[in-house]
């Protein structure tokens, strides 16, 4: 469904990313895990079309997407759920999902009742401020607000971040909600435990080049993995 092929970004005269490739096949959860400043949200953020890669190409279903604006790729069915959240904080709840929808009212429509049926938690509070949900509620609003627009492939950017471990628990259940019902995962996540469990495949990321890849049961198993990620 994806294919990254030998990327390299830069931010000015700093090289980022170091001849990346990655694939995610139709119906895979691809975990990449890394330590803070290994290059994981440049690598989502090149692929959504925020940043260009100097090399090589990004293909999606079979289409050169290396050069197409991010709103456009959001048609073709990939979103991006970036750190940090990112919702409209002076917004309603509902407005913040109406937000992720592109196209007509019924589509809308349609969205916002799929999503509150995953998040009964956003539909009593739709006519909130989003600002003032709490963390984990923000987290989920802002997945609710990526699948408005249905896509074929959801990355997630650390969406476990800062949160109770309750709800930790819930944001991989959701995520593996979404894969059941057919939704492609690329998740990026510091929680390589977690990670690594519900993923199919794993790449590891290292200072901007990909240190390790395979599945995720045989990464959890590898030395190296455990020793820098696991805790041992
Ligand atoms: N806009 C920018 N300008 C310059 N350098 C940047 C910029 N954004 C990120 N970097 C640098 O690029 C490197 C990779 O950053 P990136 O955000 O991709 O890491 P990450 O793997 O997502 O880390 P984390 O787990 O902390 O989120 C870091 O050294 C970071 O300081
Ligand atoms: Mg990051």
């Amino acid at each position: 469904m994806l294919k990254v092929d030998n990327i390299n970004v830069f931010y000015g005269p700093i090289h980022t990313l170091r001849d990346i490739s990655i694939e995610v096949g139709a119906g895979e959860i691809v975990a990449l895990i890394g330590a803070n400043g290994a290059g994981k949200t440049t690598t989502l953020r090149t692929i959504s079309g925020l940043l260009r890669s100097k090399t090589g190409s990004i293909t999606f279903m079979g289409q050169d997407i290396s050069h197409t604006p991010p709103h456009k790729l959001v048609s073709r069915g990939i979103a991006h759920v970036p750190e940090g959240r990112h919702i409209f904080l002076q917004m309603t709840v509902q407005e913040n999902l109406e937000m992720g929808a592109y196209t007509d009212a019924a589509y809308t429509k349609e969205g916002l009742e799929d999503v509150y049926r995953r998040f009964p938690r956003l539909m009593h509070r739709k006519n909130q401020i989003a600002g003032t949900l709490s963390g984990g509620e923000q987290q989920m609003l802002a997945i609710g607000r990526a699948l408005m627009s249905r896509p074929k492939l959801m990355m997630l950017d650390e969406p476990s971040m800062g949160l109770s471990p309750i709800l930790v628990q819930q944001v991989f259940d959701i995520i593996k909600e979404m894969h059941a019902a057919g939704t492609t995962i690329l998740l990026v996540e510091q929680n390589a435990e977690m990670a690594l469990e519900i993923a199919d495949r794993a790449y590891v990321l290292e200072s901007g080049v990909i240190k390790l890849s395979g599945a995720g049961s045989e990464l959890a198993q590898s030395d190296e993995i455990k020793k820098a990620y696991l805790g041992g």
